[in-house]
This record gives structure tokens, sequence and C-alpha cells, in this order.
């Protein structure tokens, strides 16, 4: 009793239970010094890339160097983290494979991109829900793209390669307590048969939901989630911060508002032909 005490007391007990997984997860900041056994990192790569596919359009680069690490500061990954995963579009693999076997090998459309990316989705929580499984944590890390130029100099990354998306990894810092957080009311996102737009009254309930009890103005002050604004001097009131605060600054201030997406995918050495908008 005393041990199964024990083990219920430890955060990074890891456990079996597939809807335990998913339901107790959250995003980890702040991690110990442990580094990860390269075992286990290899063992949850390989979860990792059993995802299903598209047309394994997903490569990933990762570092358990802390200099490779600190070098990549900007990027936004936390400075405790342990191993930094990078998942990538890479499309020259594909293009050098069909080049290879004398096809059609030059992708030049769009949807490569947008496949590419449905690929790295799914290798990607494939590799949170299988860490988290075997006790790790993690956390994602949505402005790699920005720095492309410093992640493909950090890991000698060729054109036509895109760094979509981070991930860093390690063993949850047990000082730091972070809370399972909410998500939107199961009939708001979930429809049968027809969508429907969300009453008044459940828009209401998601707001509640998402900025009610613990998560009252706090949460993004504690785990410094907020996102960032242009300007940053002078921003120091965190307290009416809510959910919604969080998406408007996301969508209307934050970093992301500053790139062109089209600049980045020019410069890993895209250049796409004019969309069809012909009707399909
Ligand atoms: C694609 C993606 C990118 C993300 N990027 C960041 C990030 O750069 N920094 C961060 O602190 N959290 C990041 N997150 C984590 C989200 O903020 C977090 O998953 C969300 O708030 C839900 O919390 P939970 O994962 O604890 O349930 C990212 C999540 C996703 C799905």
């Amino acid at each position: 009793m005393k041990a199964q005490e024990e083990s219920e007391s430890d955060s990074t007990h890891p456990t079996s239970d597939f809807f335990e997984i998913i339901n107790n997860r959250r995003s980890i900041r702040n991690f110990t010094d442990k580094p990860i056994p390269e075992e286990i990192i290899k063992k949850v790569l390989t979860a990792g890339i059993r995802a299903t596919y598209s047309a394994q359009l997903c490569s990933i680069v990762y570092t358990s160097d802390s200099e490779k690490i600190r070098t990549l500061r900007k990027t936004g990954v936390y400075p405790t983290t342990k191993t930094l995963l990078i998942f990538l579009i890479d499309i020259r693999k594909l293009e050098r494979l069909l080049s290879f076997y004398g096809r059609k090998h030059s992708l030049e459309h769009q949807v490569s991109v947008w496949l590419g990316l449905q690929d790295v989705i799914l290798v990607v929580e494939n590799i949170l829900l299988a860490a988290e499984s075997l006790g790790l944590a993690s956390v994602l890390l949505e402005r790699i793209p920005i720095h492309s130029k410093l992640v493909s100099e950090v890991f000698d990354i060729p054109s036509r390669v895109i760094p979509a998306i981070g991930m860093s990894l390690g063993y949850e810092d047990p000082s730091v307590k972070t809370e399972i957080r909410p998500r939107y009311p199961f009939e708001t996102v979930v429809f049968e048969d027809s969508y429907r737009d969300i009453s008044e009254y459940e828009m209401n309930s998601c707001m509640e939901i998402m900025d009610g009890g613990t998560f009252k103005g706090e949460f993004y002050i504690k785990e410094r989630v907020k996102a960032l604004l242009k300007q940053k001097k002078g921003e120091s009131d965190f307290s009416p911060f809510s959910w919604l605060d969080h998406v408007e600054r996301k969508f209307f201030s934050s970093h992301w508002t500053k790139i062109s997406i089209g600049k980045i995918l020019k410069f890993l050495g895209f250049k796409f032909k004019k969309e069809n908008d012909k009707e399909q």
C-alpha cells in the first residue's frame, strides 16, 4: 500500500493506461537536471515515426547538447529543456527519392507543405503521448518556423526542409506545479451530423471554463505563456489577462504578425506555382 501511495504521488510515474495519459497530460515548461536516457529517446522517437501518414513527409532532428539548446534560446525553447526535438516538413527527401527512381520529382505545389504539416502533426502527437507514458514531460514550441535560418544553421538543415514545430522534453520539475488546462465543453466542439454555430450562452460557458477557477487571470502569469507583444516595454500588468486576450494577441499583435510564411518558405528554397482557383 505504501509503495502504491508513493508511486501515485510521484508525478513522473509512468503509466500504461492510454486514457489516463491523455486526460492527465499538460504542457510542462520546467524540467529537472536529469538527462533522458538515449534508449528512452529512441523508444519515443520510434513511436513517433509509427504514426499514420500521407506521404512520410516528417523528419526529426534532435539534440541533448546544452550548448546547442542555449544557442536556440530565442526560438522560445525553455532553458531547462533536456532534449530538444525539431519536427521537419521534409520535402527534400521525397524529391530525392522520386528523382533517384526517375519519377516526376519537383514538388512545387503548396499542397505539399499542407500534406507535410499533416504528417508532422501526427508524429508530434505520437511522441508527446509516448513520452508522457514513459514519465517524461513536454511542451511544444510554435516559434520554430520564424527562426528557420538559425534552426537550419544549428542542425545543418538543407533547403526544401521546413522546421515546423519544436518540442522541449525532460523530466518535470516537481517544485513547479502545473495544472491540467481546460478545454471548451464537448458540445461546443463536437457536432453530430451537421455543424452549428454555438449560442451566446455557450460562448459564455466556453469563457467561464477557460478563465474560471484557478485559471482566472493567473495561468498566463504563472506559466509565462502570454503571447509576446510587438512592444514588450512598459508591459507589466498581467492581471486582466484571459484566454481571449491570449488568442487575440496571438493573431493580432504577437510575433506571428511580424512574419511572412511566404518569405520563410522562399528562404527555405520553395517557389510555389500559382494556385489554380478553378472549381474542383
Ligand atoms: C503547435 C503548438 C505550439 C505551441 N507552442 C508553444 C510555445 O511556443 N510555448 C509554450 O509555452 N507553449 C506552446 N504550446 C503549448 C500550448 O500553449 C498548450 O498546449 C496549450 O495551452 C494547452 O495546454 P496543455 O498542453 O497544458 O493542455 C504550443 C502548443 C501547440 C499545439
